[in-house]
């Protein structure tokens, strides 16, 4: 028997002012978009904004619905908008905010699960790592060089070949 380790990678900044120009931006960009979401169950508000290898950026906002599994979150929305709206265009980097009615904002979100699993099918599948940048409204930032980094040992296309 082996023991092995998975080691995960990642940037911390005191602030999105330690930012360089292009990620404040993008970071800026997903906050704006938290005012796309339609989250009246839950009153958290994420948005998230691409920037694509062309130079464009494109946001999106989760979708909640009555029947609360047809939601969608803000990171798979954006997926779908990138692959709609500029299919043959890869990824460079997703900036991911929120803002939660609730209570505060001020800790880096995290895209959930499921939202791991597209966006490492998304990278594979344009060959291009994704970087990504989580913030909040406020406070620390995570930055992270690929999304393949928050899903260690992950199911792929390869494993039904
Ligand atoms: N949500 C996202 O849009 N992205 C995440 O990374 C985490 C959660 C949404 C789903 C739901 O509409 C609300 O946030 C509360 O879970």
């Amino acid at each position: 028997m082996q023991s092995a380790q998975i080691l995960t990678e990642y940037d911390v900044y005191a602030s999105a002012e330690e930012l360089n120009g292009a990620d404040k931006m993008l970071l800026n960009k997903a906050k704006d978009a938290t005012a796309l979401a339609y989250a009246p169950y839950s009153n958290f508000k994420v948005g998230a904004a691409a920037r694509l290898m062309n130079g464009e950026m494109i946001t999106a906002a989760n979708q909640e619905n009555a029947s609360f599994p047809a939601g969608i979150c803000a990171e798979r929305n954006l997926l779908a908008v990138a692959s709609a709206l500029h299919p043959s265009v890869a990824v460079e980097a997703i900036a991911i905010s929120y803002k939660n009615e609730n209570g505060e904002s001020v800790h880096p979100i995290s895209p959930c699960g499921i939202c791991r699993q597209s966006l490492l099918e998304y990278e594979e599948r344009m060959k291009h790592p994704i970087r990504l940048i989580l913030g909040g409204m406020t406070g620390k930032i995570y930055t992270i060089s690929s999304s393949k980094s928050l899903l260690p040992l992950s199911f792929t296309s390869d494993d039904i070949k």
